[in-house]
């Protein structure tokens, strides 16, 4: 794994984006794995930036998104369909039959599952997959236990997790209890990851991957059995490095 450190947020999700940016020039084509939560937001923010300022077009590109809520309809402002289209897909010129997220209202979730995991696989695979963390190491919403063999499945959110979302929400009580997610195994086919990593309540999680030992009970931790993994972390975020 290779550890980029910057000195604040900005200059985080400015580096990332360069990143992905020198990706598309080499494939316009890409197949990009996308990630929701607060941290990757200044990552699209500068996507869009260069978008307006530079014209790099995503005609050409898909989008897959790690995972989705069970329960809430697209149009509902907790979506991650929502949350993608407002922070990015709308302010770029990819068309939106490209941007790909599970449907966590799919009528039989269990076929939902199956048809994005051989949806992935008939595109030929995601290029480049942008991931975040969660305190307790969840990558996607994989929590910790998940299995390293795991494909995209339904999942039972930890509490704690359930508790660090519940600021989109009006109460912890409206925060969903299920999600679909990418599984890990999904997750480790991705051609190269970028794991973005900020803010100090984060710095323990990141220490933890960093020395750690690799196991299930941490789920970050089987990013160090992938050849081609960049973090881009912030000062906050590595402060117990
Ligand atoms: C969310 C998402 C993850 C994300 C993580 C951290 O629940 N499912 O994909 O990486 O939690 O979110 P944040 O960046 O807001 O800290």
């Amino acid at each position: 794994m290779k550890l980029i450190q910057t000195l604040n947020y900005a200059e985080l999700s400015q580096q990332a984006a360069a990143q992905v940016l020198s990706r598309l020039k080499g494939n316009p084509a890409l197949n990009l794995g996308l990630a929701t939560g607060s941290t990757p937001t200044g990552l699209y923010q500068e996507l869009i930036k260069d978008h307006q300022l530079n014209r790099t077009s995503y005609q050409r590109v898909n989008t897959f998104n790690l995972d989705e809520y069970i329960g809430v309809p697209k149009k509902d402002h907790h979506s991650y369909h929502y949350f993608m289209c407002e922070k990015l897909f709308e302010h770029i010129d990819i068309p939106i039959e490209q941007t790909h997220i599970p449907d966590g209202t799919a009528k039989d979730f269990g076929k939902e599952c199956t048809r994005y995991e051989q949806f992935i696989r008939e595109y030929g695979g995601i290029d480049l997959q942008v991931l975040g963390i969660g305190q307790n190491g969840h990558i996607g919403f994989n929590e910790p236990g998940t299995s390293f063999d795991s494909r995209t499945h339904l999942i039972d959110l930890a509490e704690s997790t359930r508790k660090a979302n519940s600021r989109f929400f009006a109460s912890l009580d409206d925060v969903p209890r299920q999600a679909i997610t990418m599984g890990i195994a999904t997750i480790m086919d991705s051609r190269e990851i970028f794991l973005l990593v900020s803010g100090i309540t984060k710095a323990e999680a990141l220490a933890r991957l960093m020395e750690g030992e690799v196991s299930e009970e941490f789920p970050a931790s089987v990013l160090k059995k992938h050849p081609n993994v960049t973090i881009f972390a912030d000062k906050e975020a590595a402060a117990m490095l």
